[in-house]
């Protein structure tokens, strides 16, 4: 889960990530770390909160874990308000935290399950934002920047097309909404909003509907139109490349990383 660029974009940044104890939020933590930002990561997961955190001190870098659910308002205020006691900023945020929807025809899919995808996929990256904004709007730009803050939010490429699990796509759909909107009224404030819209990619959310659906694996690796699937590292990359001064134009885009998926 290594980034190759070895500059220090993030130089005297504060980065905050959700779904940093796993997957693809793992190996952003890594990579803003690794190009000198100071990191909180988020998840529900202390142990595997805590062992990204060691992986990225042991880099070299300063990161901490926060055990937050990003579907609970007063749990991502508190996480808010313990970045900027610590570090008394927020320069990034990537809004990576997220679930599968547990698929299925409309007409017969569990309420339960439908609420439990929107709260975290779509309310959370809705009350991130919030806490996140407040925060950027009050602080002043560094030096080395003229923005106020950017946010990176995940989507994916069920957020462009259909999906057969409606939870799903309908939350990504509206994380590219979301992330629209925000871009439309703080772009004059000097914040930057974009998301990205990974297809398939190697991480433990994809090695859990492998056990599931051996049999598809194979389909699903050759629907990518260049033979594989992704891996998180690719993802971290567009990640902060996003979240970086050379993307001082962009605001309310979303990014496909997706092998070609889309583009059949
Ligand atoms: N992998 C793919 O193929 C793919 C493709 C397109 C988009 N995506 C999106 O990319 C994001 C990351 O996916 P991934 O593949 O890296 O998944 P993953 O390996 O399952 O990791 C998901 C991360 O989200 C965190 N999380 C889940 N629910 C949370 C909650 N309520 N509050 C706080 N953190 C929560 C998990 O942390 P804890 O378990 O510690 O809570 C974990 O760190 C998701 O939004 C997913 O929809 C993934």
């Amino acid at each position: 889960m290594s980034v190759t660029n070895e500059s220090n974009r993030f130089n005297g940044q504060v980065a905050l990530v959700t779904g940093g104890t796993a997957g693809i939020g793992e190996a952003a933590s890594l990579a803003y770390a690794k190009e000198g930002a100071k990191v909180v990561l988020v998840g529900r997961d202390i142990q595997r909160g805590n062992n990204v955190v060691s992986k990225i001190q042991n880099n070299g870098g300063t990161a901490d874990f926060i055990k937050a659910d990003v579907s609970r308002a007063d749990q991502v205020k508190q996480l808010i308000e313990f970045t900027v006691q610590k570090y008394g900023r927020l320069d990034v945020a990537f809004n990576n935290a997220g679930v599968t929807g547990v698929g299925g025809p409309i007409h017969q899919y569990p309420e339960d399950e439908w609420m439990r995808t929107i709260d975290i996929n779509l309310k959370g990256v809705w009350l991130c934002m919030k806490y996140q904004i407040q925060q950027m709007l009050k602080q002043k730009p560094l030096e080395s920047s003229d923005t106020q803050g950017v946010i990176v939010n995940m989507a994916s490429i069920a957020g462009h097309v259909a999906s057969a699990s409606p939870d799903y796509c309908a939350s990504k759909h509206g994380v590219i909404g979301l992330t629209k909107s925000a871009a439309l009224n703080y772009a004059p404030k000097g914040i930057r909003v974009n998301a990205v819209s990974p297809a398939s990619i190697h991480t433990p959310m994809f090695d859990r509907f492998a056990a599931e659906t051996p049999d598809q694996v194979k389909v699903w690796r050759d629907s990518h139109p260049i033979g594989r699937i992704g891996q998180p590292s690719e993802v971290a990359e567009a990640v902060l490349w996003l979240s970086s001064s050379k993307t001082g134009f962009i605001t309310g885009t979303s990014l496909l990383i997706d092998g070609g998926w889309t583009a059949q």
